[in-house]
């Protein structure tokens, strides 16, 4: 899975969001070359997740997974893993990201980046245990990334088969700045293969962020949920063809597929509404003018949809950046 020609794009583990039918619909635009799966809770009362299990069981992406774990116990993630592996997925993949106060307060996910000592406990455990491909994702640190010299070496000495690494720290949640120059150092430092991730949104960040990492591949979460083409241009973009910008309409098309992918999740009116407001928050920043603001306070099916005609029914060629690149284009 990492050792061909071209740099990898995975699609990035996002709770309540890269589910089975997103993962289908994100396929249609060409998809990813690696699916990860949300992540699967750990504790020492779980059992894995049926909603996750069945992304795994009934794909039809024809593309690897890679199951992901989220935990602090040594022996119940060895447990899960164990049971996970028995399921058709090329990698299993520890969670030391999460940013979340819920998750990280009970010292799991990004929480456990506070316990270097425990990391390296539980890494060893589940090399041990886990026959396939183990993986992790990580932050650089919880406070600073300067903890993550210390966090890297302890990555190496565990035969890791890929690092993925989301270059901000746990503190800083998705704001900016991106420490990419970190992912340069993971991959100086790391015997297996690292994944880039954090913040990309275009095709020409994309292959600039590949150069400049050395990275072997691209995780992508928010950039396809606003964009599912994104995959599609960096592939263009690497081969050095013109990159396909999508139109008006074809947005348009794009979230009535995601408004039925929705249909049996809500089935009152109001929290459809609500559902895709999750994925327009994300999307709606790339489209010019109220659209955002209006899609926010639509509550009906039908005002929605009329927004939606109302800014996208037409052919322009659509960008789709986030609010802050927007914002930079604009000082320059
Ligand atoms: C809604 C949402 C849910 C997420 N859920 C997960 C998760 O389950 N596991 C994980 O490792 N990261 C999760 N992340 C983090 C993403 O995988 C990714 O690391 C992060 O969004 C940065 O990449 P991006 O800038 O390309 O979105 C989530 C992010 C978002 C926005």
């Amino acid at each position: 899975m990492f050792d061909g020609p071209s740099p990898i794009l995975a699609l990035a583990p996002m709770q309540e969001v890269t589910d089975l039918a997103f993962w289908t619909l994100v396929h249609g635009y060409g998809g990813a070359d690696v699916y990860w799966t949300e992540y699967f809770r750990v504790h020492s009362s779980s059992t894995p997740e049926t909603r996750i299990l069945n992304a795994i069981t009934r794909h039809t992406t024809g593309r690897p997974v890679i199951a992901q774990m989220i935990g602090n116990d040594p022996a119940e993630l060895v447990r899960t893993a164990k049971i996970l592996q028995q399921y058709p997925v090329a990698a299993i993949d520890l969670n030391l990201g999460c940013p979340a106060p819920i998750v990280y307060r009970k010292c799991a996910g990004g929480g456990l980046l506070r316990e270097p000592e425990r990391i390296d406990a539980i890494l060893g455990a589940l090399r041990d245990a886990v026959q396939i491909k183990f993986t992790v994702k990580t932050r650089l640190g919880f406070a600073s990334p300067d903890e993550f010299d210390r966090l890297l070496s302890i990555f190496a000495k565990h035969s890791l088969d890929a690092l993925t690494v989301h270059a901000r720290t746990v503190a800083q949640m998705y704001r900016l700045p991106v420490h990419y120059d970190r992912i340069r150092q993971a991959v100086e430092t790391m015997a297996c293969p690292v994944i880039a991730n954090g913040h990309v949104h275009s095709a020409a960040q994309a292959q600039q962020l590949l150069t400049s990492t050395g990275a072997r591949g691209l995780m992508i979460g928010r950039g396809v949920i606003r964009s599912p083409w994104l995959f599609n241009q960096i592939r263009q973009q690497l081969r050095g063809e013109p990159v396909t910008q999508p139109t008006g309409r074809d947005v348009a098309t794009y979230i009535r597929a995601l408004w039925d992918t929705q249909a049996s999740l809500a089935t009152v009116e109001k929290k459809h509404c609500d559902r895709m407001k999750k994925f327009l928050n994300y999307l709606g920043e790339g489209v010019p003018g109220p659209f955002l603001h209006q899609i926010r306070r639509s509550e009906t099916a039908a005002d929605f949809h009329r927004i939606c005609a109302e800014f996208l029914d037409h052919d322009e060629p659509m960008a789709l950046l986030p609010a802050e690149m927007k914002a930079e284009m604009a000082l320059n």
